[in-house]
């Protein structure tokens, strides 16, 4: 298969423009060797200008954790998708489980952001995952599907999509989803991606796993062949424990 592995850190609203920065210098010196994987960061909005000029020169990627789906107008506090990829991001975060629950986005509104995060030609990163009661009901499989085929209805499938897929019980909680049950969910999102785009959609887009992920259960997930790396939460915050997972995940390869 030859999708890349992706390590990506969400940081959510931690870490203003100096922290950004400082993150950054900490985590470039623990590697003597840059790793295979790709590393994606993704800093509050407020961040991205400091944080675009400190990585100009590394192998390193990164994107806003939102954005809107008119590049420009009245709609006071949101960000453009325009200005975002001018800025030289690679990509955007689109229905993280937060902006979902705390800010009431929805499917429809979702399919519109990655039609806008393509029209800038970044990559967008949709975010899927279930409720601990849906879960519990049984309808997992259910939910992810239904807000992967919502999520990518206008979407372009010829070019690059990343999936994340969050169990909303995982976040934030320290309670990971063990490696079978992400797989098993991963496998879900795979086998939808065929119905939607084909098996060369399906092969070709990497889908991450988030939810508590730490440098202690980071080599056992990447083992599993449907999960291609990560969005990583609590744990990005801190340079070691971010360079701890990426390098726990290089023992897979
Ligand atoms: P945690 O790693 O803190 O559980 O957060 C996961 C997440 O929401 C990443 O987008």
């Amino acid at each position: 298969v030859s999708r890349s592995f992706i390590v990506a850190a969400n940081w959510k609203m931690n870490k203003g423009p100096i922290e950004s920065v400082e993150f950054l210098s900490e985590f470039f010196s623990l590697f003597t060797k840059w790793p295979k994987c790709e590393i994606v960061i993704f800093p509050p909005a407020i961040d991205l200008v400091s944080v675009a000029r400190m990585i100009e020169e590394k192998p390193l990627r990164w994107g806003a954790q939102n954005c809107h789906f008119e590049d420009n107008g009245a709609f006071t506090g949101e960000n453009s998708p325009k200005v975002i990829a001018e800025l030289g991001a690679d990509y955007t975060l689109v229905g993280h489980s937060e902006r979902r629950k705390i800010f009431g986005e929805i499917d429809e509104m979702l399919a519109k952001k990655i039609v806008a995060v393509q029209r800038h030609n970044m990559i967008p990163m949709l975010c899927v995952g279930e409720e601990l009661s849906e879960r519990e009901s049984g309808k997992t499989n259910l939910v992810i599907t239904e807000q992967l085929k919502k999520g990518l209805s206008q979407a372009n499938l010829e070019t690059k999509i990343v999936l994340a897929y969050e169990p909303v019980w995982a976040i934030g909680t320290g309670k990971v989803a063990t490696p079978e049950q992400a797989e098993d969910a991963h496998a879900v999102l795979r086998k939808m991606l065929i119905e939607i785009g084909g098996e060369s959609l399906s092969e070709r887009t990497p889908i991450l796993y988030g939810g508590s992920v730490k440098p202690e259960n980071a080599a056992e997930l990447s083992k599993k062949p449907n999960i291609d790396g990560f969005l990583v939460g609590g744990a990005a915050l801190a340079p070691a424990s971010y360079a701890g997972i990426i390098k726990n995940s290089q023992l897979a390869f």
